[in-house]
């Protein structure tokens, strides 16, 4: 037998796969349900593999999927290194890992390390063991105000609206920066980081390939008397020394973490959701030292504006080289209206960013929404962002075309953020989480034979899956042909951006010669002799006009 050298020029491309890596995210219990419950699982997953295959995907993320009371749709966890017996078994995790693995589709998990749920073992623990205690050392308790301690610590109000205080029975209260199903954890406590260390190990161990890290810039808190309140709050700037938000020592927590994933070969990697003031602190937690890559969720609050989108696009690429990290690119995710809605309401004071209470005050989505226009807005934006250096992130049904659902009445609504009427979204997140079409007919649109845990709208039949699957023309057609060409498009991760002589159409070329030509305008645009070299348009060309509201890919010739 030969001893083999390793390849380090392999090993360093193994570790470094998610630079340029298209990353699609799985909302569980809206995906595709195996048991028939209404609510999707790990075993429906499974029997979707071939399906993410043939979408061309490198690698998935998992919104939890963790034992939860679903308070606030999974992200309050019972218990970080289990599986909520109603999506399945840790047998099945290894069961779904091992089958994504065989089509070289990477796994990434979510980690909730802000706040546990209020049935978490150790919260019922702090509830039962009293004040003082080191169970409730785990979390933030603190006596109230006024004479009897009946008013809370302060008057700071919680993500989803409300006191971001509540009283437990005797006397105390407790901090939760979102539901009151929350509580958040001390990251000050050594427990509270060990048992973080072990989850990271538990789920590296299974064989899991990254991390996104819930709000990540939250963890570490400076709660020394005396606190500041709601209005002073908001005053403090957020420069590492706020109590609450994006602290310089929250990276102590990241680096240590680090030591974990790289205990790992290939090296475990980690996204941050981390909302911040500046692309300068986003990068802290992009650094190699820490989580190694941060979302950049600019494109999530931007209009579709040409301008608009040429800044985020210089100024993320830019910030990514200054970090050492690639960037992100995300048009939809579970906690946002999807894209395709977005960009097909009317523009409200001139923009079209919409969050659900403007599109109330639209005048309600139905009548508001321009379907077609909303799509062809997204199959454009979607192209442009699968030709730019760094990675994508797709949102279930996104590839399907779906658009937000608005038909949901308040008792079939379960987002908190609804219930709890958060400023910034009205309608809550519920419309972007409706379980997935999968065939035009049958029970539930084919997502289980038991119905939906949210109801899916009659327009669904038009987005299935078996109905734009053999359809050259379709969304899903589309992401497929865009995701196979990808590999050969992203050889480098820079860009050159080339003129055009109008403000509303973008041009940049990657180093190997390919280009894009978005048209952000009405007017079509020209492409002269380059309309030979077009290989993919989110809509048809025909002849050197580039239509409006349309990109293209151009291949050089091989
Ligand atoms: C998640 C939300 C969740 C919140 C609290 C967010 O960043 O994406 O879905 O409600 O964290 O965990």
């Amino acid at each position: 037998m030969t001893d083999t050298v390793p390849d380090q020029k392999h090993t360093d491309e193994v570790a470094a796969w998610w630079r340029q890596a298209v990353v699609y995210q799985i909302y569980p219990r809206s995906f595709a349900d195996a048991n028939g419950d209404g609510i999707g699982d790990l075993p429906g997953i499974l029997s979707r593999v071939d399906y993410l295959a043939e979408l061309g995907i490198d690698a998935v993320w998992l919104s939890p999927f963790y034992p939860s009371a679903l308070a606030d749709g999974g992200y309050d966890v019972d218990d970080y290194r289990d599986v909520d017996p109603r999506l399945g078994t840790l047998d099945d995790f290894d069961a779904m890992v091992e089958a994504l693995h065989a089509r070289s589709i990477r796994v990434i998990v979510d980690i909730v390390p802000n706040h546990t749920s209020n049935r978490h073992e150790w919260f019922q623990e702090a509830l039962a063991a009293g004040r003082g205690s080191e169970a409730r050392d785990r979390y933030i308790f603190r006596e109230g105000t006024g004479p009897d301690g009946s008013q809370p610590p302060t008057d700071w109000v919680s993500v989803f609206g409300g006191p971001a205080w509540e009283r437990v029975d005797d006397g105390q209260w407790y901090f939760h920066n979102f539901a009151v199903e929350q509580p958040d954890l001390n990251w000050d406590n050594e427990e509270v980081r060990a048992d973080f260390l072990k989850t990271l190990r538990f789920w590296s161990d299974r064989g899991v390939d990254g991390f996104r890290i819930d709000v990540a810039h939250m963890l570490t808190k400076d709660l020394s008397d005396p606190l500041p309140s709601r209005a002073e709050l908001a005053l403090l700037p957020q420069d590492g020394s706020h109590p609450l938000i994006d602290r310089d020592d929250v990276h102590e927590i990241y680096a240590e973490w680090r030591q974990v994933f790289d205990s790992y070969d290939p090296p475990r990697t980690a996204v941050a959701e981390a909302w911040v003031s500046t692309p300068e602190r986003r990068a802290k937690y992009a650094s190699a030292e820490g989580l190694g890559q941060a979302f950049n969720f600019d494109l999530l609050v931007a209009d579709f504006d040409a301008v608009e989108f040429r800044r985020i696009i210089a100024d993320n690429l830019a910030q990514a080289t200054l970090s050492g990290s690639s960037t992100t690119w995300v048009l939809s995710n579970h906690d946002v209206t999807r894209h395709a809605t977005r960009y097909g309401l009317q523009p409200l004071n001139g923009r079209h960013v919409k969050q659900g209470t403007e599109w109330v005050a639209a005048g309600g989505p139905e009548e508001q929404l321009d379907r077609e226009g909303g799509l062809r807005r997204a199959r454009a934006t979607t192209l442009l962002l699968l030709g730019l250096p760094g990675s994508t992130y797709v949102y279930q049904g996104e590839e399907l075309g779906l658009h937000e659902v608005a038909d949901i009445t308040p008792a079939q609504r379960q987002d908190p953020a609804f219930f709890r009427g958060a400023e910034f979204d009205g309608l809550g997140r519920d419309g972007c989480r409706v379980p997935l079409p999968w065939t035009a007919d049958g029970s539930s649109f084919g997502f289980g034979s038991g119905g939906a845990h949210l109801p899916q709208p009659a327009w669904f039949a038009q987005h299935a899956v078996d109905v734009l699957a053999g359809d050259p023309s379709s969304t899903l057609s589309l992401y497929r042909d865009a995701l196979r060409l990808r590999h050969r498009l992203q050889t480098g991760e820079s860009l050159e951006w080339l003129k055009t002589d109008r403000v509303d159409v973008l041009r940049f070329a990657r180093p190997n010669g390919w280009q894009v030509v978005a048209n952000f305008g009405a007017e079509s645009f020209d492409l002269g002799a380059d309309a030979e070299h077009v290989v993919l348009a989110s809509t048809p060309v025909s002849g050197a006009a580039l239509p409006g509201e349309c990109t293209v890919w151009l291949a050089p010739d091989d």
